[in-house]
């Protein structure tokens, strides 16, 4: 442990038990937003071809996606827009350009992440994905929150882990349940999937909608909201957001089968469209929803396969219930008020911090007053 429970004044810490003992955080504070003309200034463009999942893709640079409006914001709407090429002819053995970006900053346990999406990518050989994961995967974990390939109509939800996470008595409203085991090493690292059955989720019939997940110790939890029945906290704009009354999430991993301090570790964002690639491009895969030969016939064929292979985003928010912001310098960042009562957050960000966060005292205390919260219970 980092903290010793010794060096906590015994008064502070009979605060920390009384105020916060009976409460599940699920009370979260705007720590984060992305939205606007400024949408795109915190996040790292990939600019490298898909090294990672074999796909035809190359994801350019914060440049090349700039001047090719492959990454722009959309002056009439004010909205994001993250998308393939539909331009340009690819040539036989060349990749299609497109985008990866990654959120600067890592958002630790005790986070809650918010997208409003107006279209999502969709096409055959398309793959798009919003998700996140700690850096050295599969250290410290991935969570999948929309995915999908070529022209399937449902989204998949998934956790990817170290060996020993599972999902185990979910309390959760689908029933799609393809896979339990979220370690790496099972199913080909297929992990503990979880498919929304409702068609407005992916693809051609999403009319637009908010994806919310929730990354707590008590457990991962995600919620779809097609556009009408968006929570008012989020359509409002509030600054503080409860889970607890957002009803029950459509998929969700509680720690009884999966630990979550020990499987995951702060988090980064990505939105990504690859093409093909180990998962669209598989040919049984593939098969279910398109024709043809993923590459030969979509990713060099007509630009025009591309039109709708496009992520509309209105914002991405975080919410915080502590301190669990953590900027590429090392600096905890504090959200508005820091009075709710986070179950653990900042206690994964103060293990990745090292040196730099102990010059803090005030986050020190914190991150002492939780561990020790934690510890009790
Ligand atoms: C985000 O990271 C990229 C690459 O590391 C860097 O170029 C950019 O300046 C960073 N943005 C901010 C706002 O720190
Ligand atoms: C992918 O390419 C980048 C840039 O060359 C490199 O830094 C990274 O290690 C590569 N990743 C893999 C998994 O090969
Ligand atoms: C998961 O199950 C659903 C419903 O049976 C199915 O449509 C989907 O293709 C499955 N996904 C995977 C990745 O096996
Ligand atoms: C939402 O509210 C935050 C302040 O709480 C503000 O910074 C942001 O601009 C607002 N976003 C929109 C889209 O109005
Ligand atoms: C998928 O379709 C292609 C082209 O029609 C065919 O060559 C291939 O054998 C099929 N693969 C599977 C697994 O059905
Ligand atoms: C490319 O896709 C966009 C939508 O993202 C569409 O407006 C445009 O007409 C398409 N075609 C070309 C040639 O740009």
């Amino acid at each position: 442990m980092l903290v010793k429970s010794t060096t906590i004044p015994t008064s502070l810490f009979l605060l920390a038990v009384t105020s916060f003992a009976p409460v599940r955080a699920t009370q979260y504070n705007l720590a984060k937003e992305y939205s606007g003309s400024t949408f795109f200034n915190d996040w790292t463009f990939y600019n490298n071809y898909d090294n990672l999942t074999n796909g035809d893709a190359i994801f350019v640079s914060a440049q090349t996606a700039t001047s090719a409006k492959l990454a722009y914001v959309d002056s009439s709407t004010s909205h994001a827009i993250i998308k393939v090429d539909n331009t340009t002819t690819v040539a036989y053995n060349d990749k299609r350009n497109t985008v990866r970006i990654t959120s600067n900053d890592s958002f630790a346990v005790g986070s809650v992440w918010v997208t409003d999406l107006y279209h999502v990518p969709y096409g055959c050989s398309v793959w798009p994905a919003w998700w996140s994961q700690a850096p050295n995967w599969p250290t410290g974990g991935e969570i999948d929150t929309f995915e999908g390939v070529n022209m399937q109509s449902l989204n998949q939800m998934s956790l990817h882990t170290e060996p020993g996470c599972k999902q185990q008595s979910p309390t959760q409203s689908s029933t799609l349940v393809n896979s339990t085991d979220c370690s790496f090493q099972t199913n080909s690292n297929q992990g503990c999937i979880v498919t929304d059955p409702s068609t407005a989720s992916f693809g051609q019939g999403f009319q637009g909608g908010a994806y919310v997940t929730e990354y707590a110790s008590s457990g991962i939890s995600i919620w779809f909201f097609p556009r009408s029945s968006i929570p008012s906290a989020l359509s409002s704009n509030s600054s503080t957001i409860d889970t607890s009354t957002f009803g029950t999430p459509v998929a969700n991993w509680p720690n009884t089968g999966c630990n979550i301090e020990q499987y995951f570790q702060p988090q980064q964002l990505i939105f990504d469209i690859t093409l093909c690639g180990d998962f669209a491009g598989n040919s049984a895969i593939f098969n279910e929803t398109c024709s043809g030969v993923c590459y030969n016939d979509y990713v060099i064929g007509s630009p025009s396969n591309y039109d709708n292979a496009y992520f509309e985003v209105g914002y991405v928010r975080v919410f915080s219930s502590g301190n669990t912001v953590i900027t590429p310098s090392g600096t905890l960042s504090t959200p508005g008020s820091s009075s709710t009562g986070g179950s653990g957050s900042g206690s994964n960000g103060a293990r990745c911090l090292g040196a730099e966060i102990m010059a803090i005292p005030t986050v020190v205390g914190l991150v002492a007053l939780f561990s020790g919260y934690i510890f009790l219970f």
